[in-house]
């Protein structure tokens, strides 16, 4: 059987925020695929973390890092164009935001940037098949969304390989990611991965980045 591409990208949420031009090059140089950027807003999730600067930010200290930008908020149709501007190159939004799914996923596609739709572990899996035609990627979220270090929740797997029979598309899962969760999700039919504590607290993320794949 050929060896799927598996694609990683570590969380600038689990970062030392002390050093985090240092940090985004380090995950850069470990050999990841993108950088995971987490936006919440503190009313779709219960927590704050980065704006559009911090996005700017990863484009400068390291301009060919792919930017991939995870937006856990409400009205994600408000933020899309700030974020555009800051450099976002993937925008994965939830279809339980509170807004028009269909419109936002063209707003973002209209402005060359890859949309991608996320589920929140409550959220069945058939939510997500109406919009198999209209993005490229899908994730499923395998904790509930708001903050790193929570545990994988394993009920999630069989969420991934329902939508993985459904399309041949980019299947991600973000949330309790470990070297050991990763074997199921993969085997689930995942092939991107989010991993903020496990790679980002490994002394040599690069050992920790191909032990996930
Ligand atoms: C959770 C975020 C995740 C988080 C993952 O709300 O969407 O991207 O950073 O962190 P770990 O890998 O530590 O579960
Ligand atoms: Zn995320």
């Amino acid at each position: 059987m050929e060896t799927q591409q598996i694609k990683i990208l570590p969380s600038l949420l689990a970062a030392d925020y002390g050093h985090l031009a240092d940090e985004i090059r380090r995950a850069e140089a470990g050999g990841a695929d993108a950088l995971h950027i987490d936006i919440m807003d503190a009313h779709f999730v219960p927590n704050l973390s980065f704006g559009p600067d911090i996005v700017a930010l990863v484009r400068r200290v390291a301009p060919g890092f792919y930017r991939h930008v995870h937006l856990m908020m409400t009205n994600p149709h408000e933020y899309i164009d700030p974020f555009v501007a800051a450099g976002a190159q993937t925008m994965q939004v939830h279809v339980e935001a509170s807004c028009n799914v269909l419109d936002l996923i063209h707003a973002i596609r209209a402005r060359g940037v890859r949309a991608s739709l996320a589920i929140n572990p409550e959220t069945p899996v058939e939510t997500l098949y109406r919009y198999i035609d209209d993005v490229e990627e899908f994730l499923v979220m395998t904790v509930h969304p708001g903050y790193g270090g929570q545990s994988f929740i394993e009920s999630c797997i069989e969420k991934i390989a329902k939508l993985r029979a459904h399309t041949g598309k980019d299947i991600m899962v973000d949330g309790g990611v470990n070297a050991e969760t990763a074997k199921r999700a993969v085997a689930a039919g995942a092939n991107m991965l989010v991993a903020g504590s496990y790679l980002f607290h490994a002394q040599d993320m690069a050992a920790a980045i191909d032990s996930l794949r």
